[in-house]
């Protein structure tokens, strides 16, 4: 049973692209089964769209306030029969009541290793702290912005003459491996939440 997986973006959607080439792969154990843009114009949805996946646009400027456009984002989740989440370069953040409705199916991927640089501009800020290592984290979505329950990290060597753009194309090709695994290993039942830590087991 492959499970229903909807991506949601706000932009390019690189990660988008990889999750969706990863569960072409018949044994992956999670489909894209919707990809959901807060922005109409993400170019995301249109590459989605000609991958052949059911894409939607909720357009935030249209709605009165935050909680009529989830209500609208959580339709199309029913509509589709959605069972986990993939946000992917969503740029919105969504409410405590949302998440705690998804609690344990809504996952994320953040271009730092959590709990380092929560927030924007994250390549920069690690330049600017001179770390040595620098990468990407998938992890549970809880309330607070880039917390939750980590599943995955993915580490790069910090280079001496690294630029914020260098640097994020490297952890961006990270990120696309590890969102695929991660997802992997979620959908297929591997990864327990225990007193807000992960643990993943391999049978
Ligand atoms: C990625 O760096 C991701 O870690 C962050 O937003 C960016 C989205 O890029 N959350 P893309 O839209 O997946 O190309």
């Amino acid at each position: 049973m492959r499970r229903r997986t909807a991506i949601l973006i706000s932009g390019r959607g690189s990660n988008m692209a990889a999750l969706i080439a990863a569960a072409r792969a018949p044994d992956f154990p999670a489909e894209i089964a919707l990809v959901l843009s807060n922005k109409p114009d993400a170019p995301g949805l249109a590459q989605a769209k000609s991958a052949g996946i059911a894409v939607a646009a909720v357009d935030q400027k249209i709605y009165a306030g935050r909680d009529e456009f989830e209500a609208s984002m959580q339709i199309l989740l029913d509509i589709h029969r959605i069972e986990l989440i993939c946000l992917a370069g969503f740029m919105r953040i969504l409410s405590a009541s949302f998440v705690n409705r998804w609690r344990g199916r809504i996952l994320n991927i953040h271009p730092s290793l959590l709990p380092a640089f929560r927030g924007l501009d994250t390549h920069r800020r690690a330049l600017a702290a001179g770390v040595k290592v620098h990468g990407c984290t998938v992890h549970f979505v809880e309330p607070e912005l880039d917390a939750g329950p980590i599943v995955a990290q993915s580490a790069v060597a910090v280079r001496e003459d690294d630029t914020p753009e260098t640097l994020a194309e490297r952890v961006l090709e990270k990120e696309h491996q590890l969102y695929a695994q991660a997802l992997a290993l979620v959908a297929s039942g591997r990864v327990r939440i225990e007193d807000e830590l992960t643990r993943i087991g391999f049978d």
